[in-house]
C-alpha cells in the first residue's frame, strides 16, 4: 500500500500529461512559456484571488511573500512551531525572528489566545512584531476571523502558508484567498502537486505582487538587465505547469474523494471505539485532507506501532516529530509565554495515516481494523 499514491493518478492523466509536455518540447519556452500564465489564470479562477504568481517552490512563494510585505532584519513574526521548517525558515532568511506560537489540540491549528501570549511578551522585551503566519496544517484552514481579530487590534498583517490546505474552504472563501496574501506549494505529495519542485503565491493586493514578481526574476525592473530590487531566481520551470494544468483539471474530484475517506475514516473508527483521538475540523470549514493525522492514547508506544503497521504493509508518518522551536538552528527564537505546551504534547502523540483520493474503502477497513488490533491487544 503506498502512503501517497501518485501511479493511479497518473494513470488516469497520463495521455494527457504526455500532451501538455510534448507541446512544451514543442514550442522549446522552458523558462516562462505561455504554460506559466495559462496556469496563474486557472489559479486565479480556481481561488478567486486577482493575483497569482507561480513559483519554484513554496519555501520561495513564502519568501517572495515576505518580501513584498516589506520584512526588515530583527523585525519578528508570529508563527506556529508545529509546522515544516520552511514557515519560519523564511522568516529567518530575511533576518526576521520568527517568535513561536502554540497550536491548538483539536485542529493542530495556529491559537490565537497564545498569538496574544506572543504579543504581550514581545511588548515586554521591545521586540517589534509585524505579522502572522498562519499554516492550514494537515489541509486544515486556520480560524481566521479570530485570527484577524487579534491581527487588526495590533497592526499585524496575516500570511496564510496554505502548502499543505490549498483549495480548502473556509465561510465559502477557498485557501490561496483568506487573507492579505498566501502560498502554497506544488511539492508531489501536495494535494495539488506537480513532479519536482514548485509553488504559488496569492493575493488581491496589486503592490504586493508587483514586488513578487519582480523579485522573482531577480528584482528585475521594466528592463531585463535593469534591477530595481534583491531577489532571486523564483519561477516555476513551464514543464511543471503544463503538468500542473492537467492536475488542476481532476483538482476538484480529487478534493470531494478526500473528504469522503476523511469521513470513512472517521466512521470505522467510531464503530471500532479505538481509543484515539480523530482530527476534528471547525464549522464551515472544509479541509484538503492533506493528511489524516490522529492522536494516539499515552499508552501507546508509538515507534512500535509504526513497526507493526509496517509489518502489515501499511505506511504511516510522523508530522512533526520535533517542534521547529526545539530544534538546534531554532532554539535560542523566543516562544509564547505558554510554552507551546499542546506543540510538545502533538510532537509525541500524532502519527498520518495514508491519505489520497485513489484510497478504497477496502483499504480504509485494512487500516483502522489494523491499528485498531494492534492498540487493543
Ligand atoms: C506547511 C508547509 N509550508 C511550506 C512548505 C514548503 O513547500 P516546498 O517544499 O514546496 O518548498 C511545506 C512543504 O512541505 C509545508 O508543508
Amino acid at each position: 500500500m503506498d502512503f501517497i499514491d501518485l501511479k493511479t493518478q497518473q494513470k488516469l492523466i497520463r495521455n494527457n500529461i504526455d500532451e501538455r509536455i510534448s507541446n512544451v518540447l514543442n514550442h522549446g519556452q522552458y523558462i516562462q512559456g505561455p504554460e506559466i500564465k495559462e496556469l496563474e489564470n486557472e489559479l486565479s479562477i480556481f481561488s478567486k484571488s486577482k493575483f497569482v504568481l507561480c513559483c519554484s517552490s513554496g519555501t520561495d512563494a513564502l519568501l517572495l511573500g515576505l518580501i513584498a510585505l516589506g520584512l526588515k532584519p530583527g523585525e519578528a513574526v508570529i508563527v506556529p512551531s508545529f509546522t515544516f521548517a520552511s514557515t519560519a525558515e523564511a522568516v529567518c532568511m530575511l533576518g526576521g525572528i520568527p517568535f513561536f506560537s502554540d497550536v491548538k489540540l483539536d485542529t493542530f491549528n495556529i491559537c490565537e489566545k497564545s498569538i496574544s501570549n506572543c504579543i504581550q511578551k514581545a511588548k515586554k522585551s521591545g521586540i517589534s512584531i509585524k505579522g502572522i503566519i498562519t499554516v492550514g496544517l494537515f489541509g486544515q484552514p486556520s480560524d481566521m476571523n479570530k485570527i484577524k481579530e487579534v491581527a487588526d487590534a495590533n497592526k499585524l498583517w496575516v500570511f496564510d502558508d496554505a502548502a499543505q490546505s490549498f483549495g480548502a474552504v473556509y465561510n465559502n472563501n477557498i485557501s490561496g484567498n483568506l487573507c492579505e496574501i498566501s502560498a502554497t506549494s506544488f511539492f508531489p505529495a501536495k494535494p495539488l502537486g506537480c513532479y519536482g519542485d514548485g509553488g504559488a503565491l496569492f493575493t488581491n493586493n496589486e503592490n504586493f505582487f508587483n514586488i513578487a514578481y519582480s523579485c522573482h526574476l531577480h528584482g528585475m525592473g521594466s528592463d531585463k538587465y535593469k534591477y530595481e530590487r534583491i531577489g532571486l531566481n523564483g519561477r516555476l520551470d513551464t514543464i511543471q505547469a503544463a503538468i500542473l494544468l492537467e492536475k488542476l483539471k481532476i483538482f476538484e474530484s480529487e478534493l470531494i474523494e478526500r473528504n469522503k475517506i476523511a469521513g470513512n475514516y472517521k466512521k470505522a473508527f467510531k464503530r471500532l471505539n479505538t481509543n484515539i483521538k480523530l482530527p476534528e475540523i471547525i464549522p464551515n470549514t472544509k479541509s484538503s485532507w492533506a493528511q489524516f493525522t490522529i492522536q494516539l492514547p499515552e499508552s501507546c508506544n508509538r515507534n512500535e506501532l509504526q513497526v507493526r503497521m509496517k509489518d502489515k504493509n501499511i505506511p504511516t508518518a510522523i508530522y512533526y516529530p520535533i517542534p521547529i522551536h526545539c530544534q538546534t538552528p531554532y532554539k535560542d527564537f523566543p516562544i509564547s509565554s505558554d510554552n507551546l505546551k499542546n506543540t510538545n504534547v502533538l510532537s509525541n502523540n500524532v502519527i498520518s495515516l495514508p491519505m489520497h483520493p485513489y484510497l478504497t474503502a477496502k483499504n480504509i477497513e485494512y487500516i483502522t481494523q489494523t491499528l485498531h488490533d494492534i492498540i487493543n491487544y
